[in-house]
């Protein structure tokens, strides 16, 4: 541990390229999923509209930031003018109504960290988790979703990342590992620093988007369709690129010392942001800046027995990438 290997990459690793856009393929939603998707969104926004006219809908997490697998769950957030009304009452009425309207298993969870409604759509057979005013999502949505458009590699990356850590039981919150949303954050971060660098730093770059919200300044350059070309001086594959993340994610980066931060396309140092020594519940073992919510570590929910699941996972997946016949499917394996 901690010694970086100077290994080279294997020099058959381009024979992976194929493999590991068929996996790629393979975990794309189709394009009927998105129509149902917005077919159920409509749906909600007529029941909504009649009790609370103001409202607002917005898609956010992996539905609505190109990072959503086939089959999956939505997230909806209910965007409205609360004034002295409690959250969880509104949660309550908004389940009175979707349950009136045919939807099923409509459940309100007033409790949970984030509260939320959940529900299903028989109709469409889509199941949908609506919370109340969670407008920063929203927004860090639509970062991944611009930063997706600039350069294909980034899905290829971050859904091949997301498959192996769902595979390998690391994409837990609860069980101290990293949500889907920090293992985004990685990739970008991740080829922000390829030289030459595939991804830019959009938050370091002229603003021509900004929101205030919940008094915090979300501001970057958002015409990514000027950005199509950005990483083309970068010739790297996908299989090149997956064997390079768990390389760095297994032996480079210093988890001692480092904070990743995608705000300025760049590593922190923990002393700086004085992440160096446990506050409550916070740990900052493996360092994960929000782009915008800056004192948010996504690393905090990894305790001093998760860690070392997640640092034995990189380096069981550089070695796989280094050494192994066939990773596309080893990778995978269950664990
Ligand atoms: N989110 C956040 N802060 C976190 C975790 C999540 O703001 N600490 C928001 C992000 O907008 C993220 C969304 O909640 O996109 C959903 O999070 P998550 O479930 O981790 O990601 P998904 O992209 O929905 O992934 P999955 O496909 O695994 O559902
Ligand atoms: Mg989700």
């Amino acid at each position: 541990r901690n010694v970086k290997r100077q290994t080279a990459c294997r020099n058959d690793i381009n024979r992976l390229n194929a493999p590991f856009l068929a996996v790629f393929e393979s975990l794309i939603p189709a394009d009927e999923e998105k129509v149902k998707q917005k077919q159920l969104l409509t749906v909600l926004e007529k029941l909504v509209g009649k009790e609370w006219p103001e409202a607002r809908l917005y898609l956010y997490g992996s539905c609505a930031n190109s990072f959503g697998f086939s089959k999956s769950d939505i997230d909806v957030c209910l965007a409205m003018d609360l004034g002295n009304v409690d959250k969880s009452e509104v949660l309550l009425k908004l389940a009175d109504i979707l349950q009136s309207d045919n939807l099923q298993n409509v459940q309100a969870l007033t409790r949970a960290r984030v509260p939320v409604v959940k529900l299903m759509d028989p109709v469409t057979g889509i199941s949908c988790d609506i919370c109340i005013n969670n407008v920063l999502a929203v927004v860090n949505t639509k970062l991944l979703h611009d930063y997706a458009r600039i350069d294909a590699r980034l899905r290829q990356l971050a859904f091949i990342v997301k498959h192996w850590a769902k595979s390998r039981g690391v994409n837990v919150t609860y069980q101290g590992t990293l949500s889907s949303y920090a293992y985004v954050l990685m990739c970008i971060h991740f080829l922000q620093q390829r030289r030459p660098a595939i991804l830019p730093c959009l938050q370091g770059m002229e603003i021509t988007y900004f929101a205030t919200i919940d008094n915090v300044e979300c501001a970057y350059f958002d015409q990514v369709e000027k950005l199509q070309n950005y990483g083309s001086r970068n010739g790297e594959s996908i299989a090149q690129l997956v064997w390079a993340f768990f390389h760095y994610w297994a032996y480079c980066h210093d988890y001692a010392s480092d904070v990743i931060s995608v705000r300025t396309g760049s590593t922190l140092s923990k002393r700086a942001k004085d992440w160096t020594r446990r506050v409550g519940n916070d740990r900052h073992l493996i360092c994960i800046e929000d782009p915008f919510e800056v004192s948010h570590d996504l690393g905090r929910v990894v305790d001093k027995y998760s860690i070392r699941v997640l640092r034995e996972e990189f380096e069981r997946a550089a070695e796989i990438m280094q050494h192994d016949p066939n990773p596309c499917v080893t990778l995978f394996e269950p664990y």
